[in-house]
């Protein structure tokens, strides 16, 4: 019954911030599957516009991967955030849990200090075939081009699924 109160609150209180940057795509299918899972009131918005993250609950923040840390403009937008609770997500093309994506998610981790982050998720995104062909071509590729094979056809149905498990579960530790 506590439980049902607790959900039944979130439902009608949270706000939620859902900011994110996509280049090709991905991440904004991420960003639309972060709105549709949470509960309560949702804003969501480029983090080019730089929304007000000031009274909202919940602010998740989503990137792409470009050298190995989080795009440019979102790295810009985490490290201006402070006293927050933060929900991460990217996509990339490196394989998801591989160093490579380890280190990125560490690094938008630490952009975001002075905040609390309350979740974390990341899966493979397909990369754009004329820049991984650049890529792959050079004397030393990046080091996740190798992966970029198996990024094909993501964020698939399964990465979405898994990207709403997992907000479900930072958000049941959210208290409004
Ligand atoms: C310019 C550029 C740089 C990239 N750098 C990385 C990188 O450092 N690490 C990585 O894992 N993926 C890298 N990628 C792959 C993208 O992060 C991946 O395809 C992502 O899903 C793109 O997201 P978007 O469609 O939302 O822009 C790069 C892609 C581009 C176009």
């Amino acid at each position: 019954m506590t439980t049902l109160n607790h959900n039944y609150k979130k439902d009608v209180i949270m706000r939620s911030l859902i900011v994110y940057s996509s280049k090709g795509g991905n991440t904004e299918k991420l960003a639309e599957t972060v709105r549709d899972a949470l509960p309560g009131k949702t804003h969501l918005a480029l983090v080019q516009d730089d929304p007000d993250p000031s009274g909202f609950a919940l602010i998740c923040v989503g990137f792409w991967l470009q050298k190995g840390a989080p795009d440019a403009a979102a790295a810009a937008y985490l490290e201006k955030l402070q006293g927050h609770k933060l929900f991460l997500f990217a996509s990339h093309g490196a394989a998801v849990h591989s160093t490579h994506a380890e280190q990125a998610m560490q690094a938008a981790r630490d952009l975001a200090k002075g905040n609390e982050v309350v979740g974390v998720f990341s899966c493979q995104g397909e990369v754009d075939p004329e820049f991984l062909a650049e890529v792959s071509t050079r004397p030393t590729p990046p080091p996740w081009a190798a992966d970029a094979v198996t990024a094909v056809g993501h964020p698939d149905a399964a990465d979405l699924q898994s990207l709403s498990e997992q907000l479900a579960a930072a958000v049941a530790k959210i208290s409004v």
